[in-house]
């Protein structure tokens, strides 16, 4: 038998408002004053709730060169209470700290590509200083960072699989996971990741794991 609400979407109705976080993203397309108050307006149709609680630009999509008009429309969204929190993804330093310097409204999310193979340190830094919230896209690197020597062995001593190793490192930063299973028993094992603790040492091991790996588009050049 299948578990209720694995293997299709989970609709809105399923959940009391009040327990659900509706967040949903502006595409590239849409970036721009006018038209991502328009996109922000289909969206909403689409989801039926009278707002979002958070709402995500996807891109800085830099060569469009929109995206500071684009948060414009975010504040203007923010003050007419239609988002919650606004926020950001795949910014990288540039881009946050152009839009940081534009404008009052500090985005309250960033969701970046992270995980030990690629561990955005500047990213981190700049999102702790302005305390921004550091959300990780591909968790577990889409698997390529399950057969680590190092993750395998900290599995092995704590009794756990590598995959929860290292959403418990992600955790332990502080980092807000988002990791994607489309397998039962995975979905359960993912959040099972309370119950133990990686020591100092074990962190800092992960340090060595970091080789730049991109499993995504680099957002310098994706428009
Ligand atoms: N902001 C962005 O630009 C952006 C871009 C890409 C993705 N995302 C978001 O990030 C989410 C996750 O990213 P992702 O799917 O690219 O990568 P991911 O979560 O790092 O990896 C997903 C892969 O890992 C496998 N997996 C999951 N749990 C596992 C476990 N416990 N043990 C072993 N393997 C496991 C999954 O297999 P099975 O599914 O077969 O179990 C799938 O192949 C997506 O759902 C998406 O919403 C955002």
């Amino acid at each position: 038998m299948r578990p209720a609400g694995v293997g299709r979407a989970l609709a809105a109705s399923d959940v009391p408002r009040d327990e659900l976080f509706v967040t949903t993203k502006l595409g590239n397309a849409d970036q721009g004053y006018d038209s991502t108050l328009r996109a922000f307006d289909e969206s909403l149709a689409k989801l039926g709730p009278d707002h979002v609680d958070l709402y995500l630009v996807h891109w800085p999509a830099p060569a469009r060169d929109l995206y500071v008009d684009t948060w414009r429309a975010l504040e203007k969204l923010v003050a007419d209470g239609r988002i919650r929190t606004a926020g950001v993804s795949d910014f990288r330093p540039a881009h946050l700290q152009r839009l940081l310097d534009s404008s009052d409204l500090v985005p309250a999310v960033n969701q970046i590509e992270l995980h030990p193979a690629l561990q955005q340190r500047e990213l981190r830094a700049l999102h702790a200083d302005r305390f921004i919230a550091t959300e990780a896209w591909s968790p577990l690197a889409q698997g390529a960072v399950l057969a680590e020597p190092a993750v395998v062995d900290f599995a092995a001593r704590h009794g756990k699989s590598p995959a929860q190793v290292v959403l418990r490192w992600h955790l332990q930063l502080g980092n807000i996971v988002i990791p994607k299973s489309v397998t039962p028993a995975r979905i359960r094992e993912n959040i099972d990741v309370f119950d133990f603790t990686l020591s100092g040492e074990e962190m800092d091991a992960f340090g060595g794991l970091d080789r730049g790996l991109r499993t995504g588009p680099d957002p310098d050049i994706f428009n």
